[in-house]
């Protein structure tokens, strides 16, 4: 009796301890399929590329007018180059607007270019509105 018992035994803590092995592996697999999930952003917390996201979102919404000026105005109008009328120098920029008929006029010839002026002055993803903007803060009118 006492045999019979035994060798039931082991194959009963054998079949225990493969139950654990194979617990234990569904947790593993659990937990790596939950990992992604573990890392979702809460807000709040620093969160590597989140913030790339959030600018991402504000693409294609207003720009730093300063920053147009500076990235594709002022190589040319800084220094005058090409006989652009110079930043700051409202004379020569109410001179062309008179011939324009206004700043509306100047704003059109920025928009298609003029001689050695590109379109848009190389801006192509600024609106007409922060065109306008720019020549309104290089020009003084
Ligand atoms: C590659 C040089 C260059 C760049 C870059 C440039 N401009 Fe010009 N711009 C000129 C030149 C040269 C003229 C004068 C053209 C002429 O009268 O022949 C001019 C003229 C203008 C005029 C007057 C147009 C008129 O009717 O007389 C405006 C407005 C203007 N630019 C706006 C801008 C703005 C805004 C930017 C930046 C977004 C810009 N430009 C970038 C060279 C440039």
């Amino acid at each position: 009796m006492n045999q019979i018992k035994k060798r039931l035994a082991l194959p009963a803590v054998m079949l225990a301890l493969w139950a654990l092995g194979a617990q234990a592996t569904t947790d593993d697999d659990l937990a790596k399929r939950l990992a992604p999930v573990g890392q979702v952003c809460v807000q709040g917390q620093e969160c590597k590329g989140m913030e790339v996201a959030s600018t991402a979102g504000g693409a294609g919404g207003a720009k730093n007018i300063d920053e147009v000026i500076t990235k594709h105005c002022n190589a040319c109008h800084g220094p005058g180059l090409l006989g652009a009328p110079k930043i700051g120098d409202t004379a020569a920029w109410k001179e062309r607007a008179d011939h324009q008929g206004g700043l509306d006029g100047i704003l059109a010839k920025a928009i298609t270019g003029l001689n050695a002026m590109p379109p848009r002055g190389t801006c192509a993803d600024c609106s007409d509105d922060e065109l306008k903007q720019a020549i309104q803060k290089m020009s003084g009118l």
